[in-house]
Protein backbone atom coordinates (compact mmCIF):
# COMPACT_ATOMS: atom_id res chain seq x y z
CA UNK A 1 0.00 0.00 0.00
CA UNK A 2 1.16 3.68 -1.06
CA UNK A 3 2.62 5.14 2.44
CA UNK A 4 3.00 2.33 4.29
CA UNK A 5 6.61 1.02 5.39
CA UNK A 6 7.65 -2.11 5.58
CA UNK A 7 8.75 -3.05 9.07
CA UNK A 8 12.18 -3.81 9.96
CA UNK A 9 13.36 -7.52 9.88
CA UNK A 10 13.19 -9.90 13.00
CA UNK A 11 17.11 -10.46 12.11
CA UNK A 12 17.86 -6.80 12.35
CA UNK A 13 15.68 -6.10 15.31
CA UNK A 14 17.42 -8.79 17.12
CA UNK A 15 20.95 -8.05 15.98
CA UNK A 16 19.98 -4.55 17.12
CA UNK A 17 18.76 -5.65 20.77
CA UNK A 18 21.35 -7.80 21.30
CA UNK A 19 24.12 -4.59 20.46
CA UNK A 20 22.26 -2.79 22.99
CA UNK A 21 22.73 -5.63 25.75
CA UNK A 22 26.21 -5.97 24.70
CA UNK A 23 26.78 -2.46 25.06
CA UNK A 24 25.09 -2.10 28.29
CA UNK A 25 26.74 -5.30 29.66
CA UNK A 26 30.52 -4.39 28.26
CA UNK A 27 29.76 -0.33 30.08
CA UNK A 28 28.99 -1.95 33.42
CA UNK A 29 32.15 -4.39 33.07
CA UNK A 30 34.28 -1.69 32.55
CA UNK A 31 33.00 0.75 35.00
CA UNK A 32 35.08 -0.61 38.72
CA UNK A 33 38.43 -0.64 35.81
CA UNK A 34 37.95 3.10 34.86
CA UNK A 35 37.26 3.95 38.71
CA UNK A 36 40.71 2.13 39.61
CA UNK A 37 42.27 3.23 37.05
CA UNK A 38 41.73 6.66 37.74
CA UNK A 39 41.34 6.40 41.74
CA UNK A 40 43.31 4.21 42.53
CA UNK A 41 41.21 1.71 44.54
CA UNK A 42 37.65 0.46 45.22
CA UNK A 43 36.26 1.81 48.29
CA UNK A 44 34.65 -1.14 49.89
CA UNK A 45 30.69 0.34 49.66
CA UNK A 46 31.07 0.97 45.94
CA UNK A 47 32.33 -2.95 45.76
CA UNK A 48 28.92 -3.93 47.27
CA UNK A 49 26.69 -1.93 45.56
CA UNK A 50 28.61 -1.96 42.43
CA UNK A 51 28.17 -6.41 42.57
CA UNK A 52 24.69 -5.64 43.39
CA UNK A 53 24.09 -3.44 40.09
CA UNK A 54 25.98 -5.88 37.69
CA UNK A 55 23.96 -8.82 38.76
CA UNK A 56 20.63 -6.32 38.08
CA UNK A 57 21.78 -4.82 35.04
CA UNK A 58 23.13 -8.28 33.34
CA UNK A 59 20.21 -10.10 34.73
CA UNK A 60 17.65 -7.10 33.48
CA UNK A 61 18.90 -6.97 30.10
CA UNK A 62 19.14 -10.48 29.07
CA UNK A 63 15.16 -10.71 30.49
CA UNK A 64 14.13 -7.57 28.26
CA UNK A 65 16.25 -9.26 25.39
CA UNK A 66 14.47 -12.56 26.11
CA UNK A 67 11.42 -10.66 26.47
CA UNK A 68 11.70 -8.67 23.04
CA UNK A 69 12.99 -11.77 21.13
CA UNK A 70 9.44 -13.74 22.14
CA UNK A 71 7.57 -10.56 21.13
CA UNK A 72 9.10 -10.00 17.44
CA UNK A 73 9.58 -13.93 16.60
CA UNK A 74 7.76 -16.38 18.92
CA UNK A 75 4.21 -14.47 19.91
CA UNK A 76 3.40 -13.90 15.90
CA UNK A 77 4.31 -17.60 15.08
CA UNK A 78 1.95 -18.65 17.68
CA UNK A 79 -0.80 -16.11 16.59
CA UNK A 80 -0.35 -17.47 13.08
CA UNK A 81 -0.46 -20.77 14.52
CA UNK A 82 -3.46 -20.49 16.31
CA UNK A 83 -5.50 -17.92 13.29
CA UNK A 84 -4.47 -21.36 11.04
CA UNK A 85 -5.79 -24.04 13.10
CA UNK A 86 -9.36 -22.02 13.46
CA UNK A 87 -9.64 -21.60 10.27
CA UNK A 88 -9.10 -25.33 9.83
CA UNK A 89 -11.89 -26.47 12.34
CA UNK A 90 -14.40 -23.88 11.40
CA UNK A 91 -13.63 -23.71 7.52
CA UNK A 92 -14.54 -20.14 7.26
CA UNK A 93 -12.05 -18.69 4.25
CA UNK A 94 -13.03 -15.43 4.49
CA UNK A 95 -11.33 -14.65 8.05
CA UNK A 96 -8.20 -12.62 7.29
CA UNK A 97 -4.88 -12.11 9.58
CA UNK A 98 -4.01 -8.78 11.01
CA UNK A 99 -0.96 -8.95 12.46
CA UNK A 100 2.14 -6.78 13.51
CA UNK A 101 6.05 -7.99 13.70
CA UNK A 102 8.76 -7.52 11.68
CA UNK A 103 8.89 -8.17 7.78
CA UNK A 104 8.83 -11.71 7.65
CA UNK A 105 5.83 -12.45 10.18
CA UNK A 106 4.00 -9.08 7.72
CA UNK A 107 5.07 -10.76 4.71
CA UNK A 108 4.25 -14.45 5.84
CA UNK A 109 0.56 -12.93 6.67
CA UNK A 110 0.27 -11.44 3.92
CA UNK A 111 0.83 -14.58 1.69
CA UNK A 112 -1.84 -16.64 3.99
CA UNK A 113 -4.08 -13.53 3.58
CA UNK A 114 -3.30 -14.01 -0.13
CA UNK A 115 -4.04 -17.88 -0.48
CA UNK A 116 -7.03 -17.33 1.32
CA UNK A 117 -8.61 -14.74 -0.46
CA UNK A 118 -7.92 -17.24 -3.80
CA UNK A 119 -9.22 -20.12 -2.22
CA UNK A 120 -12.62 -18.69 -1.71
CA UNK A 121 -12.40 -17.14 -4.81
CA UNK A 122 -12.15 -20.84 -6.28
CA UNK A 123 -14.80 -22.39 -3.75
CA UNK A 124 -17.40 -20.01 -5.15
CA UNK A 125 -17.05 -20.65 -8.71
CA UNK A 126 -16.50 -24.35 -7.40
CA UNK A 127 -20.16 -23.69 -5.42
CA UNK A 128 -21.68 -22.24 -8.98
CA UNK A 129 -20.28 -24.59 -11.46
CA UNK A 130 -21.46 -27.55 -9.31
CA UNK A 131 -25.10 -26.04 -8.80
CA UNK A 132 -25.10 -25.66 -12.96
CA UNK A 133 -23.92 -28.91 -13.05
CA UNK A 134 -27.00 -30.27 -11.29
CA UNK A 135 -30.29 -28.40 -10.56
CA UNK A 136 -29.02 -25.80 -13.36
CA UNK A 137 -28.08 -28.19 -16.23
CA UNK A 138 -31.42 -30.30 -15.10
CA UNK A 139 -33.41 -27.18 -15.49
CA UNK A 140 -31.61 -26.43 -18.85
CA UNK A 141 -31.82 -29.64 -20.31
CA UNK A 142 -35.44 -30.08 -18.83
CA UNK A 143 -36.55 -26.81 -20.74
CA UNK A 144 -34.62 -28.01 -23.89
CA UNK A 145 -36.10 -31.61 -24.06
CA UNK A 146 -39.44 -29.92 -23.70
CA UNK A 147 -39.16 -28.00 -27.23
CA UNK A 148 -39.40 -30.83 -29.52
CA UNK A 149 -43.02 -32.05 -28.15
CA UNK A 150 -44.49 -28.60 -27.75
CA UNK A 151 -43.14 -28.35 -31.51
CA UNK A 152 -45.23 -30.74 -32.98
CA UNK A 153 -47.86 -29.84 -30.82
CA UNK A 154 -48.24 -26.47 -32.34
CA UNK A 155 -47.67 -28.08 -35.84
CA UNK A 156 -50.32 -30.30 -35.22
CA UNK A 157 -52.78 -27.87 -34.23
CA UNK A 158 -52.11 -26.12 -37.27
CA UNK A 159 -52.76 -28.55 -39.03
CA UNK A 160 -55.83 -29.85 -37.15
CA UNK A 161 -57.29 -26.27 -38.21
CA UNK A 162 -56.78 -26.89 -41.72
CA UNK A 163 -58.05 -30.11 -42.07
CA UNK A 164 -61.54 -29.24 -39.78
CA UNK A 165 -61.41 -26.04 -42.08
CA UNK A 166 -61.69 -28.96 -45.14
CA UNK A 167 -64.19 -31.03 -43.22
CA UNK A 168 -61.26 -33.66 -43.52
CA UNK A 169 -60.75 -36.63 -39.83
CA UNK A 170 -58.61 -34.89 -37.51
CA UNK A 171 -58.36 -38.18 -35.54
CA UNK A 172 -54.44 -38.56 -36.03
CA UNK A 173 -54.11 -34.96 -34.97
CA UNK A 174 -55.70 -35.34 -31.87
CA UNK A 175 -53.74 -38.72 -30.99
CA UNK A 176 -50.49 -37.20 -32.19
CA UNK A 177 -51.07 -34.06 -29.61
CA UNK A 178 -52.28 -36.29 -26.70
CA UNK A 179 -48.78 -38.50 -26.98
CA UNK A 180 -46.93 -35.28 -26.88
CA UNK A 181 -48.49 -34.14 -23.76
CA UNK A 182 -47.88 -37.70 -22.32
CA UNK A 183 -44.26 -37.48 -23.21
CA UNK A 184 -44.24 -34.08 -21.84
CA UNK A 185 -45.71 -35.12 -18.40
CA UNK A 186 -43.01 -37.91 -18.24
CA UNK A 187 -40.19 -35.36 -18.48
CA UNK A 188 -41.92 -33.55 -15.84
CA UNK A 189 -42.66 -36.18 -13.07
CA UNK A 190 -39.06 -37.72 -14.15
CA UNK A 191 -37.70 -33.96 -13.23
CA UNK A 192 -39.85 -33.77 -10.35
CA UNK A 193 -38.41 -37.46 -9.12
CA UNK A 194 -34.84 -36.22 -9.43
CA UNK A 195 -35.72 -33.15 -7.32
CA UNK A 196 -37.55 -34.48 -4.10
CA UNK A 197 -37.25 -36.82 -1.36
CA UNK A 198 -39.91 -39.36 -1.93
CA UNK A 199 -41.87 -40.14 1.49
CA UNK A 200 -41.90 -44.23 1.83
CA UNK A 201 -44.80 -46.23 2.88
CA UNK A 202 -44.52 -49.60 3.15
CA UNK A 203 -47.25 -52.25 2.82
CA UNK A 204 -47.52 -55.74 2.79
CA UNK A 205 -46.86 -56.93 -0.69
CA UNK A 206 -46.17 -60.01 -2.30
CA UNK A 207 -42.66 -60.07 -4.20
CA UNK A 208 -44.25 -61.09 -7.52
CA UNK A 209 -46.92 -59.02 -8.00
CA UNK A 210 -44.59 -56.55 -7.39
CA UNK A 211 -43.20 -58.15 -10.58
CA UNK A 212 -46.20 -58.68 -12.34
CA UNK A 213 -47.54 -55.00 -11.62
CA UNK A 214 -44.31 -54.00 -13.17
CA UNK A 215 -44.99 -55.72 -16.54
CA UNK A 216 -48.15 -54.65 -16.59
CA UNK A 217 -46.84 -50.92 -16.98
CA UNK A 218 -44.53 -52.09 -20.26
CA UNK A 219 -44.98 -53.75 -23.81
CA UNK A 220 -42.33 -56.85 -24.57
CA UNK A 221 -42.30 -57.26 -28.08
CA UNK A 222 -42.85 -61.25 -29.28
CA UNK A 223 -39.62 -61.79 -29.85
CA UNK A 224 -38.44 -61.54 -26.35
CA UNK A 225 -38.78 -63.52 -23.36
CA UNK A 226 -39.49 -62.54 -19.90
CA UNK A 227 -38.79 -64.98 -17.17
CA UNK A 228 -39.98 -64.32 -13.55
CA UNK A 229 -38.10 -65.76 -11.07
CA UNK A 230 -39.13 -64.91 -7.34
CA UNK A 231 -40.76 -67.06 -4.89
CA UNK A 232 -44.34 -66.89 -5.22
CA UNK A 233 -45.38 -66.75 -1.16
CA UNK A 234 -42.63 -64.41 -0.41
CA UNK A 235 -44.30 -61.49 1.17
CA UNK A 236 -43.03 -58.43 2.90
CA UNK A 237 -43.43 -54.64 3.32
CA UNK A 238 -42.30 -52.21 0.37
CA UNK A 239 -43.39 -49.27 -0.80
CA UNK A 240 -44.52 -51.17 -4.03
CA UNK A 241 -45.11 -48.01 -5.94
CA UNK A 242 -41.69 -46.73 -6.21
CA UNK A 243 -40.09 -49.68 -6.30
CA UNK A 244 -42.08 -50.36 -9.24
CA UNK A 245 -41.23 -46.92 -10.64
CA UNK A 246 -37.78 -47.57 -10.38
CA UNK A 247 -38.28 -51.76 -11.64
CA UNK A 248 -40.05 -50.39 -14.74
CA UNK A 249 -37.51 -48.25 -16.12
CA UNK A 250 -34.92 -50.96 -15.60
CA UNK A 251 -37.26 -53.32 -17.35
CA UNK A 252 -37.82 -50.33 -20.44
CA UNK A 253 -33.86 -50.07 -20.60
CA UNK A 254 -33.44 -54.12 -20.55
CA UNK A 255 -36.68 -54.36 -23.40
CA UNK A 256 -35.17 -51.46 -25.44
CA UNK A 257 -31.56 -53.62 -25.33
CA UNK A 258 -32.80 -56.97 -26.29
CA UNK A 259 -35.33 -55.21 -29.14
CA UNK A 260 -33.85 -57.43 -32.06
CA UNK A 261 -34.63 -60.53 -29.74
CA UNK A 262 -33.41 -61.78 -26.06
CA UNK A 263 -34.10 -62.80 -22.70
CA UNK A 264 -34.99 -60.45 -20.05
CA UNK A 265 -34.56 -62.39 -16.22
CA UNK A 266 -36.30 -60.36 -13.38
CA UNK A 267 -35.80 -61.52 -9.89
CA UNK A 268 -36.47 -60.94 -6.04
CA UNK A 269 -34.87 -62.32 -3.18
CA UNK A 270 -35.39 -61.54 0.25
CA UNK A 271 -32.30 -61.50 2.21
CA UNK A 272 -31.78 -60.41 5.89
CA UNK A 273 -33.45 -57.06 6.66
CA UNK A 274 -33.25 -56.32 2.74
CA UNK A 275 -34.79 -57.30 -0.35
CA UNK A 276 -33.15 -57.15 -4.09
CA UNK A 277 -35.08 -56.95 -7.54
CA UNK A 278 -32.30 -57.66 -10.09
CA UNK A 279 -32.91 -57.28 -13.90
CA UNK A 280 -30.29 -59.21 -16.42
CA UNK A 281 -30.62 -58.94 -20.35
CA UNK A 282 -28.77 -60.32 -22.87
CA UNK A 283 -28.46 -57.52 -24.62
CA UNK A 284 -25.76 -55.00 -25.59
CA UNK A 285 -23.64 -54.86 -22.82
CA UNK A 286 -21.77 -51.90 -21.87
CA UNK A 287 -18.10 -50.60 -21.75
CA UNK A 288 -16.13 -49.53 -18.45
CA UNK A 289 -16.34 -46.19 -20.02
CA UNK A 290 -19.93 -46.08 -20.41
CA UNK A 291 -20.34 -47.79 -17.08
CA UNK A 292 -19.43 -44.50 -15.14
CA UNK A 293 -22.07 -42.43 -16.91
CA UNK A 294 -24.89 -44.39 -17.03
CA UNK A 295 -26.15 -42.81 -13.52
CA UNK A 296 -25.61 -38.66 -14.95
CA UNK A 297 -28.61 -36.74 -15.71
CA UNK A 298 -29.68 -36.90 -19.17
CA UNK A 299 -26.80 -39.80 -20.33
CA UNK A 300 -28.28 -41.63 -23.33
CA UNK A 301 -26.79 -43.06 -25.94
CA UNK A 302 -30.80 -43.60 -27.71
CA UNK A 303 -31.36 -41.14 -30.73
CA UNK A 304 -35.17 -40.89 -28.90
CA UNK A 305 -34.00 -41.57 -24.95
CA UNK A 306 -34.14 -38.75 -22.34
CA UNK A 307 -31.38 -40.11 -20.33
CA UNK A 308 -33.24 -39.83 -17.31
CA UNK A 309 -34.24 -43.40 -16.31
CA UNK A 310 -31.19 -44.77 -14.48
CA UNK A 311 -31.27 -41.52 -12.35
CA UNK A 312 -34.67 -41.75 -11.67
CA UNK A 313 -34.42 -44.93 -10.28
CA UNK A 314 -30.73 -44.15 -8.59
CA UNK A 315 -32.63 -41.51 -6.98
CA UNK A 316 -35.77 -43.71 -5.80
CA UNK A 317 -33.26 -46.22 -4.50
CA UNK A 318 -30.89 -43.71 -2.61
CA UNK A 319 -33.95 -42.33 -0.98
CA UNK A 320 -35.50 -45.27 0.17
CA UNK A 321 -32.02 -46.24 1.60
CA UNK A 322 -31.20 -48.73 -0.89
CA UNK A 323 -28.42 -49.50 -3.21
CA UNK A 324 -28.30 -50.00 -7.09
CA UNK A 325 -25.38 -52.02 -8.59
CA UNK A 326 -24.49 -52.68 -12.37
CA UNK A 327 -22.51 -55.71 -13.66
CA UNK A 328 -22.30 -55.66 -17.39
CA UNK A 329 -20.38 -57.92 -19.78
CA UNK A 330 -19.86 -56.06 -23.59
CA UNK A 331 -21.82 -58.14 -26.09
CA UNK A 332 -23.05 -60.05 -23.56
CA UNK A 333 -25.66 -58.67 -21.66
CA UNK A 334 -25.94 -56.51 -18.24
CA UNK A 335 -27.55 -57.00 -14.54
CA UNK A 336 -28.97 -54.31 -12.88
CA UNK A 337 -29.63 -55.29 -8.83
CA UNK A 338 -31.15 -53.01 -6.51
CA UNK A 339 -31.46 -53.80 -2.79
CA UNK A 340 -33.84 -51.81 -0.03
CA UNK A 341 -34.29 -52.29 3.83
CA UNK A 342 -37.52 -54.19 4.24
CA UNK A 343 -39.78 -55.53 7.22
CA UNK A 344 -40.69 -59.14 7.01
N1 LIG B 1 -29.73 -52.80 -19.85
C1 LIG B 1 -28.92 -51.97 -20.52
N2 LIG B 1 -28.09 -52.46 -21.50
C2 LIG B 1 -27.27 -51.63 -22.17
N3 LIG B 1 -27.19 -50.31 -21.97
C3 LIG B 1 -27.98 -49.77 -21.02
C4 LIG B 1 -28.89 -50.57 -20.24
N4 LIG B 1 -29.52 -49.76 -19.37
C5 LIG B 1 -29.05 -48.53 -19.60
N5 LIG B 1 -28.14 -48.51 -20.58
C6 LIG B 1 -27.38 -47.34 -21.08
O1 LIG B 1 -27.56 -46.27 -20.17
C7 LIG B 1 -28.09 -45.13 -20.84
C8 LIG B 1 -28.95 -44.33 -19.89
O2 LIG B 1 -30.14 -45.03 -19.56
P1 LIG B 1 -31.39 -44.25 -19.03
O3 LIG B 1 -30.96 -43.36 -17.92
O4 LIG B 1 -32.47 -45.22 -18.74
O5 LIG B 1 -31.79 -43.29 -20.22
P2 LIG B 1 -32.40 -43.67 -21.65
O6 LIG B 1 -33.00 -45.04 -21.55
O7 LIG B 1 -33.41 -42.61 -21.91
O8 LIG B 1 -31.25 -43.60 -22.61
C9 LIG B 1 -28.81 -45.71 -22.04
O9 LIG B 1 -28.92 -44.75 -23.10
C10 LIG B 1 -27.91 -46.87 -22.41
O10 LIG B 1 -26.80 -46.43 -23.17
MG1 LIG C 1 -34.16 -45.71 -19.96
Amino acid sequence: MPGDTMPSSIHSKLVAAFTVTLIVTVITVLTPIFYIAYAGMLAEEFALWYTIAVLVIVVGSSTLYAIYINRVAFSPLKLIDRFLAEVASAGDLSARLSISGGREVVSLANSINNILSKLEEKTKELVIKEWLGGVGQIALMGGHDLRNPLQTIRYSIYLLEDDLKKGLPIEGHLDRIDRSVRYMDKIVSDLQDLSKSMRIEPSKVKLVNVIKDTLSMVEVPENVEVIVDADPSAEVYLDAALIERALVNLVLNAIQTVSKGGKIVISARVGDGSVSFSVEDTGSGMSRNELDKIFTPFYTTKPKGLGLGLSVVKNVIENYGGKIEVESELGKGTRFTMTVPHKV
